[in-house]
């Protein structure tokens, strides 16, 4: 039987969320400890990363295990032509956990079927990034003092934007309603919709982004275009600066909103939004590493006190 991984949130119950969004609020209390000592982890980013790689590799160092692996597949052999499986199998005779980010949809799957160490999906091409859900939740717990019932408005590029796929699933243990913000070329694949009719979600749909949005939001979830999965560029260049958001736009929305994003920015926040307190994306990126210690030791079976 493979080891328990992360590769979906969808696999993570409401218990398993809880459990380890708990985890995560110790390590903010808290971030150095022992718990890693004599253990490797490997980060394979055959995509690049700052955030999620840099606060994976932090979160270990600050547990003071060891990292191995690479930030740019070009310096792998898998440029040589080495399949997934190989380097997996490879890496797993090294490490006690491999963390992983690669451009095809269900890489992270498969290599958690194979691995005979844990895996965590560090993203998967459009289709998930469960530890951005981890800590997306926790921030939101954070600023809103729970994760029941918020109305929750989802901003930018739907159709490819993995962070926004996972915190869909990831939410939907806790009853939120959710206003979709999407130009029709990038609006949320139907499998999200038919998922949210089956939980009993309520959500609308906008092509505007308009105040009545914002001012009913208890999160703004903004997000980038993702040029990266585009076969056609122009049709990037129609949609790429679709929303953004100004200062001003915020003036008459709810006290306790909080404005969200998984970043990286491009254009889609204007700077002038940075010191509203209610701008808490950097924040927010800052807790991807408590809660990335929180999924590693969970993973491992290592008890946190
Ligand atoms: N949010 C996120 O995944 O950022 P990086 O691409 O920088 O890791």
């Amino acid at each position: 039987m493979s080891p328990k991984s992360l590769v979906n949130i969808g696999d993570y119950s409401r218990e398993d969320i809880i459990r380890i969004l708990g985890t995560a609020s110790r390590f903010k209390e808290n971030p150095n400890r022992d718990l890693l000592k004599g253990r490797v982890c490997a980060t394979l980013f055959f995509e690049p990363s700052t955030r999620t790689r840099l606060s994976f590799e932090t979160a270990v160092n600050r547990l003071r295990g060891r990292i191995i692996g690479f930030s740019d597949a070009a310096t792998s052999s898998s440029t040589k032509g080495e399949s997934l499986k190989d380097t997996i199998m490879m890496v797993s005779n090294y490490v006690d956990l491999i963390i992983m980010r690669h451009h095809l949809e269900g890489s992270a799957r498969y290599a958690s079927e194979i691995s005979p160490v844990p895996v965590i999906n560090a993203g998967d091409g459009s289709n998930q990034h469960p530890t951005q859900t981890m800590l997306d939740l926790f921030t939101i717990y954070e600023t809103q003092g729970t994760l029941e019932n918020l109305n929750i408005t989802v901003v930018g590029d739907l159709k490819y934007g993995r962070a926004v796929h996972s915190l869909i699933q990831g939410l939907s243990h806790f009853n939120p309603s959710f206003h979709f913000v999407a130009p029709e070329e990038l609006a949320i694949p139907d499998k999200y919709k038919s998922f949210c009719h089956s939980k009993g979600i309520r959500y609308s749909e906008y092509t505007d982004f308009s105040a009545e949005a914002i001012n009913d939001s208890d999160i703004l979830y903004m997000t980038r275009v993702q040029k990266e999965r585009f076969t056609d560029l122009m049709e990037y260049e129609k949609v790429k600066n679709v929303y953004v958001l100004h200062n001003e736009m915020l003036s008459d929305s709810k006290e306790n909103l909080k404005v969200l994003h998984p970043l990286p920015r491009v254009k889609e926040i204007s700077q002038d939004v940075d010191d509203n307190p209610k701008a808490y994306y950097f924040q927010q990126a800052k807790n991807g590493m408590y809660a990335r210690q929180a999924v590693i030791c969970d993973l491992l079976g290592i008890e946190v006190k």
